[in-house]
């Protein structure tokens, strides 16, 4: 499953982070990549623990952790610190898997990368290229976001960032150990969820709610792993 999460951030303060990370110094992208990704990645990126990357990164977990939509599609149980890139000069990122385990630098706990996101700091018009393309059941789809949207993904999809080639575009991207490793039943929960949470809203009092929240409860109770 594919999914738009849209405004985690205002303009402003996307505009903020991105003055921020313009003045930064960047490494070449590659030290996170694994040996076969390394020669299909080419871009920047702030070092793992870089005070800048921590801060951003920060941020953006807390309006996650109280983002509805991200609480419900991804089930979180950890999530690997956000890294921050920057593609720019034809920069790009081929076709590739990412690694099923992460471990962050200085930590003895390791995430299973169930779930990939990217959260776009430059707004479109900013850059040419630069898409976002993830394979998924139903083809290939294309995301490239306005600043401060982010898209979630199965980790288990190939994708790859087109060349940029003109400008350049700041992103920030991380990887979320589910609660339910299954895609196809995280799916069903959060297809559940929404509608439970609809009927909440339209038809408080029915009795239903109740069993059905039950159900919902009971499901996630036979596929969580904590
Ligand atoms: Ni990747």
């Amino acid at each position: 499953m594919l999914l738009h999460i849209p405004g985690l951030f205002a303009k402003d303060e996307m505009q903020r982070i991105r003055q921020a990370l313009e003045q930064a110094d960047w490494a070449d992208g590659k030290i996170t990549a694994g040996f076969q990704s390394a020669k299909a990645k080419h871009n920047l990126q702030l070092p793992e623990g870089h005070p800048l990357a921590k801060e951003i990164g920060a941020a953006m977990l807390e309006r996650l952790w109280k983002n509805p939509l991200f609480m419900s599609a991804a089930l979180p149980h950890k999530v690997f610190p956000p890294l921050m890139n920057c593609y720019t000069a034809g920069g790009s990122f081929d076709f590739h898997i990412d690694n099923a385990v992460r471990q962050p630098k200085g930590s003895i706990e390791r995430v299973r990368t169930d779930l990939s996101a990217t959260l776009f700091f430059s707004e479109p018009e900013d850059y040419d290229g630069g898409e976002l393309e993830i394979q998924d059941t139903y083809g290939t789809q294309r995301v490239k976001l306005p600043a401060g949207d982010m898209v979630l993904y199965p980790g288990t999809s190939l994708h790859k960032v087109n060349a940029v080639t003109r400008g350049a575009r700041y992103a920030s991207f991380f990887w979320t150990q589910s609660l339910v490793r299954e895609d196809s039943q995280r799916a069903l929960l959060f297809e559940m969820d929404g509608a439970i949470q609809q009927l909440t809203q339209d038809v408080p009092d029915h009795p239903s709610l109740i069993r059905l929240t039950g159900t919902y409860h009971n499901l996630l109770r036979r596929w969580v792993e904590v």
